[in-house]
C-alpha cells in the first residue's frame, strides 16, 4: 500500500476547505425571473409565488414543472422560496395561535423550553407543536395542515412520501436574534463532529430535510422574520464555515429579510445560512411554526430492538475485556449512534448535541466499569428522556 500517492480527493472538509473569495462570488449570484417559469416576483434574491398562480397549476398538467421548478430553486439557485398565502384557511392559523399561546403559558411553568441557536429565555419554543396541535384538536390540525402548497413542495424536495416534524418559536419585542446556522442534520453538530463525517454527508445532509416556516402574524422587517443568506445552501463546506467568525461576519452584512403576511409559509434547504431576527417591535409577538420535512429514506430496513441488544452486551463486553478498537466495532454495530429522533421537551438538545447517545453510554458504562445494575439504571434513564 503506498502511503503516498499523487492521486487527490476531497474526502473531508477542514476550515482550509472554506475560501472567502469563492464565499462571496456565490452569495452575489443573482436568480433571475427570466430563468423561473412560475415565479411571480423576486426580492431580494428569493423568488415568491402567489396561492393563486400555484392552485391553478398545482391542479393542471404542468404541476410537475412547478415542482421541478422549487427543487431547482432550492438546490441551484437562491435555496429560497416564498408561498405568499399558502395557508388557505387563515382563521385555521389564529385558532392555532391561540392553542399554541395556551401551551406555551403551561408549559412556562413545566418544562425547560431550551433554543438551541437562540439566547435561552428570549424565545418561547414549543417543540413537537405538530403532535400537541393534532393531539388537542385533530380538526383544528386537518383544517391547518390541509393546504395542497404544502404538501407539494414538500414532494418536491423529498419525493411522495415525508415526515412532518414542527416546532413553534415566539420572539417577543425586545427578543434577541439567533446567531447564524445551517440545520439538521449536520447544522447542529459543533466543528469537530461534522469534520468526522465525509464530505459526502455534507451535500446529502442538506437534501434530507425540508425546512419551513408558517407566519402566524403580519411580520414587518422591525419584527425580526428569519435572516437568509440567498445561495449559501450551495457553498459545499458551509457546515464549518456557517461557525467560523469571518463566515458569520460575511453573514451579518449580506442576510436578506423579506417581510411576512399571516398565512405565508417560507421554505429553505436547511443548508442555508439563515438566523432569526431581533424583535425591535414594541407590540409585535412574532409567532411562526417551524416545519421540518424529512426524508422517508434515511431509515433503516429492519425495526432493531437496540436497547435490548446494548443491555444483553453490556454483562457480555465486561467479561470480553476487547481491546479498544474492537470494541468500538461492537458498539457500532449494536447501539444506537445518533441521538434523533428524541423527545425534545424532555430532552432538549441545548448548544448542539447535548444529550449521551445509547452508544456513548454503553463506551462510558465499559471505560467507568459501571455495575450491571448501574448501567440498567442509566439505559432506563437514556431510553425514559428520549
Ligand atoms: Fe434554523
Amino acid at each position: 500500500m503506498a502511503l503516498e500517492s499523487p492521486i487527490t480527493y476531497k474526502g473531508y472538509f477542514s476550515e482550509q476547505d472554506c475560501s472567502v473569495a469563492a464565499f462571496l462570488s456565490l452569495i452575489t449570484e443573482p436568480t433571475l425571473i427570466s430563468d423561473l417559469r412560475f415565479a411571480a416576483k423576486i426580492e431580494f434574491n428569493i423568488p415568491i409565488y402567489d396561492a393563486q398562480d400555484v392552485k391553478s397549476v398545482l391542479g393542471s398538467s404542468s404541476r410537475q414543472d412547478l415542482l421541478a421548478e422549487w427543487a431547482h430553486v432550492l438546490s441551484e439557485r437562491s435555496g429560497i422560496v416564498v408561498l405568499k398565502q399558502a395557508m388557505i384557511d387563515l382563521d385555521a392559523v389564529d385558532e392555532a395561535t391561540a392553542v399554541f399561546n395556551n401551551i406555551i403559558k403551561e408549559e412556562q411553568s413545566t418544562t425547560s423550553g431550551g433554543d438551541h441557536f437562540g439566547e435561552r429565555g428570549a424565545n418561547d419554543r414549543i417543540w413537537n407543536s405538530l403532535q400537541k396541535l393534532c393531539l388537542r384538536n385533530p380538526s383544528l390540525f386537518a383544517r391547518y395542515f390541509s393546504s395542497p402548497s404544502i404538501a407539494a413542495i414538500s414532494e418536491a424536495w423529498l419525493g411522495p412520501w415525508s415526515q412532518m416534524t414542527a416546532q413553534v418559536n415566539l420572539v417577543r419585542p425586545g427578543g434577541k436574534p439567533q446567531t447564524c446556522h445551517r440545520d439538521y442534520h449536520l447544522g447542529f453538530m459543533p466543528p469537530e463532529q461534522v469534520k468526522r463525517f465525509p464530505s459526502k454527508a455534507h451535500l446529502y445532509s442538506g437534501a434530507l430535510t425540508l425546512q419551513g416556516a408558517i407566519a402566524h402574524c403580519n411580520m414587518p422587517i422591525e419584527s425580526g422574520p428569519t435572516k437568509l443568506l440567498p445561495n449559501s445552501q450551495r457553498f459545499a463546506p458551509g457546515y464549518i464555515a456557517a461557525q467560523m467568525p469571518d463566515f458569520r461576519k460575511i453573514f451579518e452584512e449580506n442576510f436578506v429579510q423579506t417581510t411576512l403576511e399571516k398565512g405565508d409559509a417560507l421554505f429553505f434547504s436547511p443548508a442555508l445560512f439563515h438566523a432569526a431576527g431581533e424583535n425591535r417591535s414594541t407590540d409585535i409577538d412574532r409567532m411562526v411554526n417551524l416545519l421540518q420535512v424529512s426524508s422517508a429514506m434515511g431509515r433503516s430496513l429492519e425495526r432493531i430492538d437496540r436497547r435490548a441488544m446494548v443491555s444483553a452486551l453490556f454483562p457480555a463486553l465486561k467479561k470480553l475485556n476487547l481491546p479498544q478498537e474492537h470494541l468500538t466495532s461492537v458498539i457500532s454495530a449494536a447501539a444506537e449512534g445518533y441521538p434523533f429522533p428524541t423527545n425534545l421537551d424532555t430532552d432538549p438538545p441545548i448548544g448542539g448535541l447535548a444529550s449521551e447517545t445509547q452508544a456513548e453510554l454503553l463506551a462510558r458504562g465499559l471505560a467507568e466499569d459501571l455495575s450491571i445494575g448501574e448501567f440498567e439504571r442509566a439505559l432506563h434513564e437514556n431510553f425514559r428522556r428520549r
